[in-house]
């Protein structure tokens, strides 16, 4: 409690030095790690992390102290871990880092990271979250065969407690060209549900011309994720199943000569 108490006095007096400060983003549900190294402490130093909401808290506190060191300073949230191995020598710092997992809104703020040496800087990190992305099958790449006739690829948002999603900011985009509703062979469903939506881009009579690259853009480019969809190559699947045909005849006429041979 007394060592609360002294890390609170510490910390609402010292002042956050805005040049020092680094702008972090994470979607909403996802784990954001924050990396703090401080050069030139004793091996003795204590390392604390502490916490100013972006929304004002009820009781007024501005700042709340999170760990000193390896020990939990906070009895409310349990979605905070710190990984703190303390002083390197191959590095010659002190390590500590904070991650933060199912990020939520109310993680908003400034993290200040700072040691109990009255000369060493503080490291600041100003943590945004912005809505969640996620796009099926999967970003990332997508492999077709020549069999395969038709594809969904399906983008959701799901925007922040207080917000409200509009379906017409989600977009798809194919090799950097927004797909319109029009286009015959795309066609584009939404769905809304409170804060969530989906875009469901149906591609059908696929054909190599719907290769490349395809990009999901909310919000004029708050959240960007791509797929890349690529065909196998035909010739090699060709030459596969060739080659495979190729080696059951051969087995055959093995497997007729070896009966001949029984039978003789
Ligand atoms: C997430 O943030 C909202 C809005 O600030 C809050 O009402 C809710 O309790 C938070 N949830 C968790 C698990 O912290
Ligand atoms: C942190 O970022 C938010 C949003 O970009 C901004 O409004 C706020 O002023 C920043 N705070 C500090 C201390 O830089
Ligand atoms: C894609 O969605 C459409 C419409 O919901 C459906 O008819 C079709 O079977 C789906 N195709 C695939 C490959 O999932
Ligand atoms: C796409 O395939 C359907 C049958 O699945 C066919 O009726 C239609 O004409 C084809 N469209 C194009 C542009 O090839
Ligand atoms: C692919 O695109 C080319 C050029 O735009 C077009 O001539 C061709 O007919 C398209 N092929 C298919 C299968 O849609």
């Amino acid at each position: 409690m007394i060592i609360q108490l002294i890390l609170l006095i510490i910390t609402i007096t010292g002042i956050v030095d805005s040049s020092n400060i680094r702008f972090i983003s994470g979607e909403l549900d996802s784990i954001i790690s924050l990396r703090c190294e401080i050069a030139q402490l004793p091996p003795n130093a204590v390392i604390t992390w502490v916490y100013r909401p972006r929304a004002p808290t009820i009781d007024g506190i501005k700042w709340l102290p999170l760990y000193a060191n390896a020990r939990r300073l906070t009895q409310n949230n349990q979605r905070f871990i710190v990984d703190y191995s303390g002083y390197n020598l191959q590095t010659e710092k002190h390590l500590s880092i904070l991650t933060i997992n199912k990020l939520n809104v109310s993680d908003e703020g400034i993290y200040m990271c700072k040691s109990n040496q009255y000369q060493s800087s503080a490291n600041n990190f100003n943590l945004t979250v912005i809505p969640l992305m996620k796009i099926l099958p999967n970003d990332g790449i997508i492999e077709l065969n020549h069999l395969q006739r038709s594809i969904n690829l399906s983008c959701t948002i799901r925007e922040l407690d207080q917000n409200i999603i509009d379906p017409l900011k989600i977009k798809w985009y194919h090799n950097k060209h927004e797909i319109s509703h029009q286009r015959n062979s795309h066609l584009i469903n939404k769905y809304s549900h409170n804060n969530q939506a989906t875009l469901i881009l149906y591609i059908h009579n696929l054909s190599t011309n719907d290769s490349g690259l395809f990009t999901c853009n909310y919000d004029n480019g708050l959240i960007i994720k791509d797929v890349q969809i690529v065909y196998t190559s035909a010739v090699l699947e060709y030459s596969r199943s060739m080659s495979s045909k190729l080696m059951s005849t051969w087995l055959l006429l093995v497997f007729i000569m070896i009966i001949i041979f029984i039978i003789r």
